[in-house]
């Protein structure tokens, strides 16, 4: 960017025959160039220009005139280069004065105290001036040459003085810049390393629950093997009970029969101290109560197979999710019991494909945390689900808490929790959001504080091609 040298002077003085000496020495040729000017204009357009760049003097004839020419010349970004100004003016500011206030305006500006020789203390000037890298003396009387080398020297010295202060702006801008882009670059390099620890753990937490659900269903093997013989057995004695009562009947019949009453009397004590008639009452209802008990580990064992399925392949398949609500519920039983009654407002629903451990670690997740916003008063968790156009959808709605406005948006965010250490962890909704977003569903929520909440899941009935 090469901007023409600044040649503007400013001269204050207020005797006038001195601005005719300097016109004289600074713009010797102004008048002729001036015509020539036009006429070159005239002959060659108006770009034409005289070789030699001469200087341009305006004329102040007192100090606050020249503060005034100069505040014009600065909002007319043509600010001047040099100032020659006079050290005695009777009227209104002296020289020091003038140049205080110049400088206080435009600190760039290259300054010429003229002065006779008795006019002031030179060390008492430059005390106050502060400023001996942009002031020069001229003592009275001039030699031309003398103000000519000043003017061009000093000029110089302005515009090289504001070339190297816009280079500097420059690189000031380039470090600013420079410095912004490192910035921005740890930035980055600092969510990529939050995005990779969550991963981890998000890794970590999939494990966990790759691993306990193994471990569950090999459990579960295990347990279906003796609770397959106890009920067998169970029914089994059932049977072979009513033969023994059919007995007993038998010999009761029979004793009339008997025709030793000591017997008799032997048999009555017996019967009473065995307390017959409780028994044949009482152990139909122990093999019942144990039949019921033991189906019922049975259920808890098929529920925990279903909800632990293991997909090592991640396989997509056709589920029937109502019955992973059921069996998952099942499993949190005991979360809920004493703080909920739990309504299932269901309706038909078809397969769904879908991956079913996930989804039911989903719901699983989505009615843990309604059990744990209900307190300390009993309150409700109604379950329903049904079918529009080609989506299911479940909602898991509870009568708990609540969930704050300002805490709405961060609920799905991993590790955002507003429950005590040990109790959350933070990764439920994130990982349920994941797993629904896999299945190409939405999840969403509605919520009032001290009213309760409900999630809301969608999910597509088939993938057209299930996310990777
Ligand atoms: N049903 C709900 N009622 C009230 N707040 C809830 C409910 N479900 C989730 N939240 C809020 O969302 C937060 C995040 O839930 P979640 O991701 O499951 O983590 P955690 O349960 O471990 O805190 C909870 O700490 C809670 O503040
Ligand atoms: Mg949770």
């Amino acid at each position: 960017m090469s901007t023409p040298p600044n040649r503007r002077i400013l001269l204050i003085d207020d005797t006038p025959s001195i601005h005719e000496d300097f016109r004289k020495i600074l713009t010797p040729e102004a008048q002729h160039t001036a015509e020539l000017d036009d006429m070159e204009a005239a002959l060659f357009g108006s770009e034409a220009k005289p070789a030699a760049t001469l200087f341009e003097l305006d004329s102040a004839y007192g100090g606050q005139e020249g503060l005034s020419k100069l505040l014009q010349a600065m909002e007319e970004q043509r600010p001047y280069a040099l100032a020659f100004v006079d050290m005695r003016m009777p009227q209104g500011w002296d020289g020091a004065e003038t140049i205080e206030h110049l400088w206080k305006e435009d600190p760039r500006l290259q300054v010429v105290v003229c002065t006779a020789y008795s006019d002031h203390s030179w060390d008492e000037l430059l005390e106050r001036l502060q400023a001996r890298d942009r002031l020069l003396i001229l003592k009275k009387p001039f030699d031309n040459i003398e103000v000519q080398q000043m003017a061009n020297t000093l000029t110089s010295k302005w515009d090289m003085t504001q070339r190297a202060s816009v280079q500097l702006d420059q690189l000031g801008h380039l470090v600013e810049r420079r410095t912004q882009q490192y910035r921005q670059a740890s930035v980055d390099l600092q969510q990529e390393i939050d995005e990779r620890k969550l991963l981890e753990s998000q890794l970590v937490q999939s494990e966990k629950l790759a691993s306990l659900g193994q471990l569950a269903a090999g459990v579960a093997h295990e347990i279906n093997n003796p609770i397959g013989f106890i009920s067998s057995n169970l029914g089994a004695l059932d049977g072979y009970f009513k033969q023994l009562q059919e007995m007993l009947d038998a010999y009761l019949d029979a004793e009339e029969a008997i025709g030793s009453s000591e017997l008799i009397a032997r048999l009555k004590a017996l019967r009473e101290r065995i307390e017959l008639d409780f028994l044949r009452d009482d152990i139909p209802q122990l093999i019942k109560e144990s039949k019921d008990g033991i189906a019922r580990v049975g259920q808890i064992v098929k529920d925990l197979k279903d909800f632990s399925r293991v997909d090592p392949t991640q396989e997509w398949q056709w589920a029937n999710l109502q019955h992973g609500i059921d069996s998952t519920l099942n499993i949190v039983a005991n979360e809920i019991k004493y703080k909920a009654d739990v309504v299932k407002l269901y309706q038909p629903l078809p397969d769904v494909e879908c991956l079913p451990s996930q989804i039911n670690q989903v719901v699983m997740n989505l009615i843990v945390n309604a059990a744990q916003a209900i307190g300390p008063e009993r309150g409700t968790i109604t379950l329903s689900n049904g079918l529009e156009g080609e989506k299911v959808w479940i909602e898991v709605a509870d009568t708990g808490s609540g969930i704050e406005p300002h805490s709405l948006q961060k609920i799905f965010d991993p590790f955002f929790t507003t429950k005590p250490v040990g109790q959350g962890t933070g990764l439920g909704l994130s990982l349920s959001y994941g797993i629904v977003k896999k299945h190409r569903g939405e999840i969403s929520v509605r919520s009032e504080v001290g009213v309760g909440t409900t999630f809301r899941i969608e999910l597509p009935l088939r993938q057209s091609k299930p996310a990777a």
